[in-house]
């Protein structure tokens, strides 16, 4: 089964498009367990390749399980990045029978949610595996950062990335759907070694700050930190003992959120 997306599919590709030599994403996400007193049982929800699940097991002594719906990108973290313990499944429909410290969603793997009751049942999902006074921790997209800005719409963007002596040309076109409130991707991949192009859609939800604050109090969790930078994916990057911004109008959105309220909840 492949998820129709080169990039998702061959995670060696991924990794070689989006490289994170000195395991920013992870350092990032360690210094906020460490900073809300996380414990060491920590959840990777849409864990991709592992790279940062088996940086935390393995140089933060952390007890990570990672979760992920892809077959290809689950082999290749139990073959390349093992140590914790990887499984198959949807963020927004499991049961791992139990519960964590803190929850990660590194990525904008959480807009993969599309709808508003995709989040909910994620959050759901996210409330059965933690412990009272369990941790969100999210690194995504920023929806606020599209309102008045097209910077990222206007001009198709071309990337190139090299594997095995072939090199993978994507070009890219990003687009609003308003009303579904996604970020809509369309990638046509070109490669040298004869193949012909393919061309792949993608979605991320545009999720915008009060909302997120809303739909997390709903859920029965107090939003202790909400900031656009630092983080592993801004300019400039995150870096040891950088304070977070008081601002949210950039291109990331940095969430800590704490579960203060463990009542079973059907949504808001
Ligand atoms: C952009 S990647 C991020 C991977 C990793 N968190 C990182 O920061 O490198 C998004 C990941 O989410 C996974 N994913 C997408 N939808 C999912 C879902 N509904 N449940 C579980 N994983 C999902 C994809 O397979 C992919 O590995």
């Amino acid at each position: 089964m492949t998820s129709g997306n080169l990039l998702t599919d061959t995670p060696e590709l991924y990794e070689l498009r989006f490289p994170d030599p000195d395991h920013r994403a992870a350092r990032w996400a360690e210094s906020v367990l460490n900073r809300y007193g996380a414990g060491l049982a920590v959840l990777d929800l849409g864990c991709g390749t592992g790279r940062d699940a088996q940086w935390l097991h393995r140089h933060a002594g952390r007890d990570v399980t990672g979760l992920d719906s892809s077959p290809a990108m689950l082999r290749h973290a139990r073959t390349y990045h093992p140590g914790p313990d990887y499984r198959p499944g949807d963020m927004r429909d499991f049961d791992l029978g139990r519960r964590f410290d803190a929850a990660l969603c590194l990525d904008s793997a959480l807009l993969h949610c599309h709808t508003n009751q995709d989040l909910d049942d994620f959050l759901t999902c996210c409330r059965r595996h933690l412990a009272p006074g369990g941790l969100l921790i999210a690194e995504m997209r920023n929806g606020a950062f599209f309102l008045g800005r097209t910077e990222l719409l206007d001009a198709p963007r071309t990337d190139a990335v090299t594997r095995h002596g072939t090199t993978h040309t994507s070009h890219t076109t990003l687009w609003i759907d308003h009303g579904a409130q996604l970020l809509r991707r369309t990638r046509i991949w070109r490669s040298d070694d004869g193949s012909p192009p393919t061309e792949q859609h993608s979605a991320w939800r545009l999720l915008f700050p009060q909302e997120l604050r809303y739909l997390l109090a709903a859920h029965g969790f107090e939003v202790l930190a909400l900031y656009d930078r630092p983080g592993p994916r801004t300019e400039p990057a995150w870096t040891q003992g950088a304070a977070p911004a008081a601002s949210t109008h950039s291109d990331r959105l940095h969430l800590v959120a704490r579960l203060t309220d463990t009542t079973e909840k059907s949504g808001p």
